[in-house]
Parts: structure tokens; sequence; C-alpha cells
């Protein structure tokens, strides 16, 4: 599955988008100029993404091409407390469940619509997989900002989770896609 390097329809041309960790070496005027059009996502970028990452408190992956970031996604390893009746149905212990968090996620506005977004979710999913591997994970999770962002999330198979154990820990509604559930993750994945 190729996130490291693909590429996508700009207009009518093809546009190379190469995948990887954010690093100290990405210049800061670079960085300040990552837009994706909703103030908080783009205030975390800027203020904390590469901190954060240094510090191994989360993960952030961007995604650039011809030199300037055309997107980004942080993850981060978390626990959730399921629904009684989701314990229930699939006979599960009643224990939180390991997930792996898409805690932000950003494509640069003059970038929308081009794949990028999709291309970033299916690398979570694929880390996400790794870690159910090494250590146990049961799903991709997030917590969107928004009904725009809701609306994405569906359309790559992400679903609602009915209702929040936590109020506390999840302040908006959680969307998640179990991963024993990916068996179409080519769907997500870029060509
Ligand atoms: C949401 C966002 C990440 C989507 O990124 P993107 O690169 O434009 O999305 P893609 O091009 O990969 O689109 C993938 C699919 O989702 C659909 N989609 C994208 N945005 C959508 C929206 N707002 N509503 C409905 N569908 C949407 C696309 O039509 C596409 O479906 P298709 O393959 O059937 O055409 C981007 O618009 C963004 O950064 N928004 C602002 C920040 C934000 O809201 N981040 C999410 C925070 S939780």
């Amino acid at each position: 599955m190729g996130w490291h390097a693909c590429v996508v329809q700009k207009g009518a041309m093809d546009m190379a988008v190469t995948y990887r960790e954010i690093a100290e070496t990405d210049d800061r005027k670079v960085r300040k100029r990552f837009t994706s059009g909703e103030p908080v996502i783009d205030r975390y970028f800027r203020q904390f993404a590469l901190e954060n990452h240094q510090r191994r408190l989360n993960t952030t992956h961007i995604a650039t091409s011809e030199g300037e970031i055309v997107g980004f996604v942080t993850t981060v390893v978390g626990s959730l407390k399921l629904p009684d009746e989701l314990y229930e149905r699939a006979k599960l212990p009643r224990y939180p469940m390991p997930v792996l968090l898409i805690a932000q996620l950003g494509v640069h506005v003059e970038n929308r619509g081009q794949g990028i977004g999709s291309a970033l979710v299916a690398f979570a999913v694929e880390r996400a997989e790794r870690l159910r591997e090494t250590h146990g994970c049961m799903a991709v999770t997030t917590d969107p900002l928004n009904e725009s962002a809701v609306r994405f999330y569906a359309s790559l198979g992400f679903r609602a989770l009915p209702l929040v154990a936590d109020p506390a820990v999840h302040r908006r509604p959680s969307m998640y896609i179990a991963l024993a559930e990916l068996a179409n993750v080519d769907r997500i994945v870029p060509p």
C-alpha cells in the first residue's frame, strides 16, 4: 500500500505527493504557510505539532508537494470505553478497548478534493494494523470537528459511535472504523 508517495490529480495535471514524519528541518515559514481553513487545526499544526512529535506525545506525518506542506495527520494511541450494548453484541471483555485516535487531520485549502485527506486516513489505518499485531488495537477513532468532517469520515466507512460512554473524555461524538471490518481497506488507499 503506497502511502509514502503517490500521485494525485491537480486540475488536469498530476501532482506528486510524498508522505513522511514531520521533522525539525521543516522550515518554520513553510509550516506557517499551511492553511486548512480551520483555525483550530492550523493553530495546532503551527504551534504544537512538531514539539509534540519530538516529545513523542503523539506522532505527526505530513504530505508534501513541491516543497510545500499540503496535509498532515496526527495520531495517538488511546483506549475507548464502549457503550454496554456494543460489549454485549461483540462478546467483548468489559475493558476499555485499545484504539488509534486520529487526533488532528488537515489538508491545505488549495489541495482539497485530491485524495490527500483519504490517503492520510489510510496511513493511520496502516499504523493501526501494525499496532494491532504488536500490541493489540481494535479500531481507528476520531472526534470530527464539524458536520463536514463527519461526512468526510463517513464517506471512508467510519461510523458514529452510538453512545459516548465518557462525555468528559469525548466531548464531541466519536466515529470509528473497526479493523476487523477493513477487508475493504483498498477503497481508501490511494492507487
Ligand atoms: C476534511 C478534509 C481533511 C478532507 O480532505 P480532502 O483531501 O479534501 O479529502 P479527499 O480528497 O481525500 O476526499 C475523500 C472523499 O471524501 C469526500 N469528502 C471530502 N470532504 C468532504 C465533505 N466535507 N463532505 C462530504 N464528503 C467529503 C470526497 O468527495 C471524497 O469522496 P470520493 O472519493 O467519493 O470523491 C479537508 O477538507 C480538510 O482539511 N478540512 C478542514 C480541516 C478539517 O475539517 N479536518 C478534519 C478535522 S476532524
